[in-house]
């Protein structure tokens, strides 16, 4: 293979930028081209693609966002503009794709791959960390910290104030980054879309916990099935009137911001692993890792299956919630 296509997509997530230095500076090592597309499939389908030099990726390694910019392509749903983005990645000699992205994007991606017979390797790109297939998704570790010190910044505040704090992070499917970010911010609850949210039991445990300190964080995901975090503060406002309830809502800060070392070793590891499978005549698979171990699970499943967070540390919130002394 001597040149190949590549996209972020979906989603931007915190390393995608070092992912794609690590896909373009890996296979220009090794004798093979990579044309770079912009704003994803869209780009694919308006013909904006460019082929990378080692200068394109100089010095991108500790930026947030994409250099590729990212787009969710309405137009690439439909077998027409499939045909026009296929037809430009022919135009421009690629052989195979590396699609960096979310579950939206490997759907896009198996489509693709399927209706015109092309390679593809998809790479986990999204701070929800919710792929099947793999322990970590680029971008979800510094999300999860981002999250972590806004949640430490409120917990000073409502502290001050003696106030109940509802957080609200990203997560309209998956509830990774507010079980994770509650359990490192020590938060008393953290409401979830993969469990029933059972608003009783809520005022009834917060108002347990305000009992033994003045303040409590409440980490809601976006996607919980009881709402949002503002949604959820109306559901208890009748209930908690003696109470001063407030709701801060971190939204897209937690996408931006310069990647963690984890997440920069992650996305390089995963960036390299892509090129090398592509070019050894694998395709179909997504990279990820499991444990400390690089793995390639079939894009099929990645889409189909779904990651739970852990039922584990659902206990964990459960069991740790402060009572009164
Ligand atoms: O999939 C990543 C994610 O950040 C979700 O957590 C969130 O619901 C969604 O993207 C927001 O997408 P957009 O920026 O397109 O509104």
């Amino acid at each position: 293979m001597k040149r190949v296509g590549l996209i972020t997509s979906g989603g931007d997530s915190p390393g995608m930028n070092a992912c794609i230095r690590a896909v373009v500076k890996s296979a220009i090592a090794v004798g093979c081209e990579v044309v770079g597309i912009e704003d994803g499939y869209q780009g694919m389908i308006e013909g904006r693609g460019k082929l990378m030099v080692y200068s394109d990726v100089t010095n991108i390694i500790q930026m947030g966002g994409t250099i590729l910019g990212t787009a969710r392509s309405k137009e690439f749903r439909t077998a027409e503009g499939r045909k026009k983005a296929h037809a430009n990645l022919k135009e421009w000699g690629c052989e195979g794709l590396i699609v960096i992205g979310g579950d939206g994007s490997f759907t896009g991606a198996q489509i693709l791959s399927e209706e015109f017979n092309l390679p593809v390797i998809g790479i986990p790109g999204t701070i929800d960390n919710d792929l099947y297939g793999t322990d970590h998704t680029i971008g979800y570790d510094t999300a999860i910290n981002t999250a972590v010190d806004a949640i430490d910044k409120i917990r000073d505040t409502a502290n001050s104030h003696r106030r109940i704090f509802f957080v609200e992070v990203m997560g309209r499917d998956a509830g990774f980054i507010a079980l994770n970010s509650g359990i490192a911010a020590g938060a008393d609850e953290v409401l979830i879309p993969e469990e029933w949210t059972d608003i009783k039991a809520l005022v009834e445990n917060v108002k347990t916990c305000l009992k033994g300190k003045r303040s409590t964080i409440i980490v809601v995901a976006e996607g919980d099935d009881a709402g949002g975090a503002n949604d959820i503060r109306n559901h208890v406002a009748k209930d908690l009137e003696d109470y001063d309830v407030r709701v801060a809502i971190l939204g897209h800060i937690q996408r931006g911001g310069k990647p963690t070392a984890f997440d920069r070793i992650l996305s390089t590891r995963l960036g390299y692993e892509a090129v090398d499978s592509l070019l050894k005549g694998e395709k179909g698979i997504m990279i990820g890792v499991n444990g400390e171990n690089i793995c390639k699970v079939s894009l099929e499943s990645a889409i189909k299956m779904h990651a739970s967070p852990s039922q584990e540390k659902m206990a964990l919130v459960k069991r740790l919630r402060t009572q009164s002394d």
